[in-house]
């Protein structure tokens, strides 16, 4: 017989409630609300100084009782007993790791869930029905996210858009992934995604600069690679870019803080001052949002007069020079593309710069001082005519989700072509400028939202 106890560091109430009362079916186990009584702490995504640090913090334990006669495991192991409904062997691996920084393995990912997950896993897919799967998973994760009460029971599901209000057999499918969450506290589905060879590779290989689904695939697929050392070990032929991604493999791969993000920021704001005091510099993307960190940093550049940005970028780069890895220069190709008719929804054609800037660690810390430490950062740098400065600032705040909802609307509700350059009429052509966010809202009659709410 085993004492659980469940710790409740990013396990909810109501989740907890649910595990209680799986293990209650099973003799084998018994649950206990303190920590002190158990034999074995059950916890999700959290290594044992975490666990430790939060029991001493809720006063659960005091920081002296060091759990000596105490195994601390990852929640995979009790649903693995639950899901083969017996008590099973605790794995290595399923033991949480001790140090802070324990390496995030598998271990501590198995049975987290999130649409997100199921919908990335169904654009690595790729096939004829990949779209519109992951975009049922997109909207479904979006409502949950969005829904200000916790689901519980499937009721609460009934009437949400996209999930119980719906017909659609994909939305159907994201909706009985939810129910078997909330009945069973995990889906199988979900779990073999997670820990399955296509989606871990995929992941892998996506997480590589200048890697887009379509070639991980091909190198999972045809060229039957896993790993990043299958990358090195294949002799196969990387640009120049993937080349770069590979040896910043870590360092792109780790998420930019937003005081990093901040100084970066005044750099790149100086550089514009200098170049001329009138440029324009301002934060877009997640860190907009309000977001505390973020894969990369977005900044849009503009010039108050228009036309007067151009070929500010050029100098800006030039000045920076010294402390980028990387300059990826994307052109404005405005003059040979009809507007409004991209590829995919988040393209566009303003001048910008993809670029890799190396980070020296010692800005933040003068501590650091002299030493050389530095992490490679992505920073997007975006030129925008101040006529269409509203749309761009919109349409690089993100999310991807509000900008394709909100494009989907305007289009479909409204008749209107929505994109970072303008917005039109898709009948008359008539082109509605507009200075600020709130004016697009208006026009397209739509509340207000703060970047905060924009489906973070
Ligand atoms: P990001 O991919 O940078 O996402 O795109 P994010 O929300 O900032 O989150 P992080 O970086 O992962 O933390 C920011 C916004 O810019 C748009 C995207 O649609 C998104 O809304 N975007 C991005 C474009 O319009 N064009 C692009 O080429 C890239
Ligand atoms: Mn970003």
């Amino acid at each position: 017989m085993e004492v659980l106890y469940f710790v409740e560091r990013r396990l909810n109430q109501a989740r907890i409630k649910h595990l209680t009362s799986l293990a209650g079916k099973f003799p084998e186990f018994r649950v206990t609300q303190n920590p002190q009584d158990a034999t074995l702490w059950v916890a999700q995504e959290s290594n044992c100084d975490e666990v430790i640090d939060f029991l001493v913090k809720k006063k659960k334990i005091s920081g002296n009782t060091i759990a000596e006669n105490k195994k601390l495991v990852d929640i995979s192991w009790f649903i693995g007993c639950m899901k083969e409904k017996k008590l099973m062997d605790i794995q290595p691996s399923q033991l949480l790791k001790r140090k802070v920084d324990a390496d995030d393995g598998p271990s501590t990912k198995k049975s987290r869930y999130s649409g997100d997950e199921a919908e990335e896993h169904a654009l690595f897919r790729g096939d004829a029905n990949a779209e519109a799967r992951a975009l049922a998973f997109r909207r479904g994760s979006a409502t949950l996210k969005a829904h200000p009460k916790e689901i519980v029971c499937e009721e609460d599901l009934k009437n949400l858009p996209y999930i119980g209000l719906t017909n659609s057999a994909k939305a159907g499918h994201c909706k009985m992934v939810a129910m078997e969450i909330l009945s069973e506290g995990f889906s199988d589905e979900v779990e073999d995604v997670l820990n399955g060879s296509f989606y871990k590779s995929m992941k892998l290989f996506t997480g590589i600069f200048g890697i887009g689904p379509q070639t991980a695939r091909k190198w999972y697929h045809d060229l039957g690679m896993r790993t990043l050392e299958d990358v090195k070990g294949k002799n196969i032929s990387l640009t120049y870019e993937q080349s770069l991604g590979m040896e910043h493999y870590d360092d792109l791969n780790t998420p930019i803080k937003l005081e990093e993000a901040e100084c970066i920021i005044k750099m790149v704001e100086k550089a514009c001052n200098e170049v001329c005091d009138e440029l324009t510099m301002t934060l877009v993307g997640g860190f907009r949002r309000g977001k505390s960190q973020g894969h990369d940093l977005d900044l849009l550049i503009s010039h108050p007069e228009d036309g007067k940005e151009k070929g500010k970028l050029v100098l800006i780069i030039e000045k920076l020079k010294e402390h980028f890895i990387y300059t990826g220069r994307k052109m404005d190709v405005s003059n040979n593309l009809n507007k409004g008719n991209f590829a995919s929804s988040t393209m566009d054609n303003f001048e910008k710069c993809f670029s890799i800037f190396k980070f020296n660690k010692s800005w933040l810390n003068s501590n650091l001082e002299g030493k050389a430490e530095w992490k490679a950062v992505r920073l997007d740098l975006i030129v925008v005519p101040s006529h269409q400065f509203a749309y761009a600032l919109l349409g690089w705040t993100g999310t991807k989700h509000f900008e394709r909802e909100i494009r989907r609307y305007a289009r479909t509700e409204m008749k209107i072509v929505l994109t970072s350059h303008g917005m039109h009429s898709l009948d008359t052509k008539q082109n509605f400028p507009a200075e600020t966010e709130e004016e697009i809202f208006q026009k397209l009659q739509l509340e207000y939202r703060a970047p905060s709410e924009r489906c973070c």
